[in-house]
């Protein structure tokens, strides 16, 4: 048998039903925030995630899927490409591409689509992964880099959750500081590590030389009291990262948002600079972040674009699913109408029935009619049918139906004409 690769999975009826509850409301959601969605390709060329995730993180040094793609034609060069590990780096790409800074105003963008990591497959954890983004950025003239956004983005946040009935997340907050800052504190990290880092595991000893900051995501059990008394971001942040931050929270309490601090929270990737967020949610177990985000004030130029700070977030669908669920949260399609064709000649009689309900906007299945009355009422009741739509030769001829309620027991006839004010009511 061919089974599904590891880490990835089939999403079948009816946890569908929910994925597309979710997914509905994050567009309402967002649109109410002036958002509009963005698609880019799944994959891209492996350097923009080098240069935008980082080379030291563990997404890019671990857990790429990346190829040699050949070239098939003398006009084509050999390249090397990867399924893209999360989106920012390739909305922050088609940004500079398209120029989409030269309107001058904010570009608010949300994407839902498949990330690829080849990460250890566990609950809530898959290789394979969905991911609701969005990101907000534009010219500094815009106000791009202003603490209104980070606050306006996490209000969003809040009001998705909200929408789909999310209880008891807890959002962590922190500030990894900016390009003035950052120098300082990777220097006292330097100076902090060189006395220890023998202790450490392997990557963490390479990455106290290279990317100090990448050790503080190091989940090695044995290194964590050592890392626990590494200097914190927050005695180093500037006047200006201090101020920005500050201004952050004050919106968020007036706005009645709750958090807290995590002045550990350094998120895996490169390319953040001052505000940083986590949501989590107690349901999950490990993986318990349902979302993460935050500023990159640099990343557009890192990859050769102009100056365009933004502010951006993923949440993690398959966790959000996986924690609606814990919460029993169900969204099941009703089917209004099971249309059970009797007798040889009939099936065209009952498509036709179909069809018109249909038009109108109702669920409708329909039988065969071979199947007896029998089958075909229980196959309605397992389907969920609230009802049974009967369509015999004498059905046809006095262009009136016979319609069980299948929850009640209760059996009407129904002419053509008020049918559908009938099912509707
Ligand atoms: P991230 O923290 O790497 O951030 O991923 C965001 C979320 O994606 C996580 O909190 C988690 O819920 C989900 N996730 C990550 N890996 C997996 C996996 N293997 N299986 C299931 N879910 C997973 C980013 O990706 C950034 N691009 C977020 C961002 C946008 N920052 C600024 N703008």
């Amino acid at each position: 048998m061919i089974k599904a690769v590891r880490g990835t999975r089939d999403l079948l009826p009816p946890d569908t039903e929910l994925w597309n509850f979710v997914d509905r409301k994050v567009r309402q959601v967002f649109a109410r925030y002036n958002y509009h969605e963005i698609r880019t390709p799944v994959f891209e060329s492996t350097e923009l995630f080098a240069r935008g995730v980082g080379e030291e993180t563990d997404i890019v040094s671990k857990e790429m899927f990346t190829w040699e793609d050949k070239a098939r034609a003398a006009s084509e060069k050999t390249q090397t490409l990867t399924l893209r590990p999360e989106n920012t780096a390739g909305v922050v790409r088609s940004y500079i591409e398209h120029e989409l800074g030269r309107s001058g105003l904010l570009q608010k963008l949300y994407y839902i689509g498949p990330q690829f990591r080849r990460e250890r497959p566990q609950k809530g954890r898959y290789r394979q992964f969905f991911q609701i983004g969005a990101e907000v950025l534009g010219p500094a003239s815009a106000g791009s880099e202003l603490p209104i956004r980070d606050a306006e983005l996490l209000d969003m946040l809040t009001a998705l959750l909200e929408a789909v009935g999310l209880k008891g997340w807890t959002l962590f907050l922190n500030s990894v500081g900016c390009v003035n800052c950052r120098p300082g504190y990777n220097q006292a990290l330097r100076e902090a590590l060189a006395g220890v880092k023998d202790q450490l595991c392997d990557d963490c000893q390479r990455r106290a030389e290279t990317n100090p900051l990448r050790v503080l995501d190091c989940k090695v059990p044995a290194d964590q009291p050592i890392i626990e008394k590494l200097p914190k971001i927050a005695d180093y942040l500037d006047a200006d990262c201090r101020e920005h931050f500050a201004q952050v929270r004050s919106m968020l309490d007036t706005l009645g948002i709750p958090y807290q601090v995590n002045e550990r929270m350094v998120r895996g990737l490169d390319y953040y600079t001052r505000t940083t967020f986590e949501f989590t949610h107690g349901e999950l177990g490990a993986q318990s972040a349902v979302l993460g985000g935050g500023r990159y004030d640099g990343l557009s130029e890192q990859l050769g674009g102009p100056k365009a700070p933004g502010i951006g977030f993923a949440i993690g669908e398959d966790r959000l699913v996986l924690a609606l669920q814990a919460q029993h949260a169900q969204a099941v399609a009703s089917l209004k109408a099971f249309v059970v064709p009797l007798g040889k000649g009939m099936n065209s009689h009952a498509l036709l029935l179909a069809q018109e309900l249909r038009a109108e906007g109702i669920a409708v299945d329909v039988s065969d009619e071979s199947f007896r009355l029998k089958k075909s009422f229980e196959t309605a009741e397992k389907l969920g049918a609230t009802y049974a739509i009967l369509v015999g030769e004498n059905e046809v001829q006095a262009d009136a139906f016979a319609v069980k309620n299948l929850k009640t027991g209760e059996q009407t006839t129904v002419i053509r004409a008020e049918l559908l004010a009938y099912l509707i009511n």
